[in-house]
């Protein structure tokens, strides 16, 4: 049972326990994870899309390859690759599933977000589950239609922090599709280079020099088709395929006289990028100390955090005048426990009723970032700090 739903077993089901756990964390949904502010920066970039973001990562083996003529014996079907159900369900493998399901729904442009599962090598960038957006977009197979569109993109002339680097042409080896006129895949082509360079830009605002190309890719579902890279402090990232849609897949969604491009790309890199993320594993952590260090709306620097644990130590005193400075507290703190001092927190500020004296309680939670630290020196150190307040501040230990 996942989810509600039974699914037979069959010689393809291989889901793991460990995998179902994780379809209903939906990172890609929580305002504060790096998932879900990525996502919504890019639908910033797209927003008269329609937004599909909580589609079921269960999907057909038929969405998920069958609609998009992923051939029979293609490798990216095979049972080492995916997690099967059973033959014919299976944990998407990409957003693509779901583009039928988008041309269907009468909205002539959307995105579709979502966690998406792979069996893959083990290291640092990779992760059995991440993310993905995909963006659909289509318009009437109609050069003076499509002539109107790429007008209403004006592609805006302000000078750009991005080097393009574009010198893809339509050629037999990432053709044309033979049902299509080649006036109106060049139009739409540029429609989707122009939508995708646009939000590249606006992503990476604070770049000074980006570099951006485009090369040649296949995909069975586009044609022709493209991967687009970015170099980053000097590697080459590929942050997503596109192309024009596979004319077969608009009639199958019965919009014969309709010519559509789509991308899709993959949203853990990029965070990992903008936010300074060092682990793939870190997005899935429930340590509060990651989740707290972001907002929704806002890209900043990730600050890595100890895997040590904590020693955790109270110092509560009488103030003598009524001026105290939190800040000069802290910096004799940091003075006498130096870095393994992670956080110091007020948690009591009490006045006597009768002799209207004041006391403060500090919580100090002492922490190294690279080994376990013991409580006999913690107390050393809290000795220190205690007789230090003491003597600077002419305050009354408690
Ligand atoms: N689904 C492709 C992938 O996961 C990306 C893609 C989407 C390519 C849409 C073309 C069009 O790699």
């Amino acid at each position: 049972m996942v989810n509600g739903q039974r699914f037979p077993r069959d010689e393809w089901t291989n889901v793991t326990p460990t995998v179902l756990s994780k379809i209903n964390r939906k990172l890609h949904l929580q305002p504060q994870n790096p998932i879900s502010i990525i996502r919504q920066l890019i639908e910033s970039n797209f927003q008269d899309f329609q937004k599909f973001n909580n589609h079921s990562p269960i999907v057909t083996t038929k969405q998920n390859f069958d609609d998009l003529f992923i051939p029979k014996d293609h490798p990216s079907r095979t049972k080492s690759d995916n997690y099967y159900f059973n033959k014919d369900v299976v944990l998407r493998a990409h957003t693509s599933a779901h583009q039928i399901q988008g041309l269907m729904s009468g909205s002539r442009k959307f995105l579709v977000s979502g966690d998406v599962y792979r069996r893959d090598e083990i290291d640092a960038s990779h992760y059995p589950v991440f993310h993905q957006i995909e963006g659909v977009f289509y318009t009437d197979n109609d050069i003076q239609q499509l002539g109107t569109e790429l007008k209403q993109l004006q592609e805006d002339k302000k000078t750009t922090n991005i080097q393009l680097v574009d010198d893809t042409v339509i050629k037999p080896e990432n053709p044309y599709q033979t049902c299509h006129q080649p006036e109106a895949v060049d139009l739409i082509a540029t429609h989707l280079k122009h939508s995708i360079n646009s939000m590249i830009r606006n992503i990476f605002a604070d770049e000074p020099n980006l570099k951006v190309r485009w090369i040649d890719a296949y995909f069975p579902f586009t044609s022709p088709s493209w991967e687009v890279e970015i170099e980053y402090k000097g590697e080459w990232l590929e942050v997503l395929g596109c192309g024009v849609v596979n004319q077969k897949i608009m009639n199958q969604a019965h919009l014969d006289d309709k010519i559509g491009w789509a991308f899709g790309m993959g949203l853990e890199r990029l965070a990992m990028v903008l936010f300074g993320i060092p682990d793939i594993r870190l997005f899935w952590t429930e340590d509060e100390r990651f989740i707290n260090q972001f907002e929704p709306g806002k890209i900043n620097k990730f600050m890595p955090f100890s895997k040590y644990p904590p020693c955790i130590k109270d110092i509560s005193f009488w103030i003598s005048e009524n001026k105290w400075h939190e800040n000069d507290f802290c910096e004799l703190v940091r003075g006498v426990a130096g870095d393994l001092v992670e956080t110091v927190e007020l948690i009591d500020d009490f006045t006597h009723p009768k002799t209207n004296r004041r006391s403060l309680c500090y919580r100090i939670n002492y922490r190294s970032m690279d080994r376990n630290v013991t409580n006999e020196e913690i107390n050393i150190i809290q000795e220190n700090v205690r007789n230090t307040v003491r003597d600077e501040f002419n305050v009354e230990l408690r």
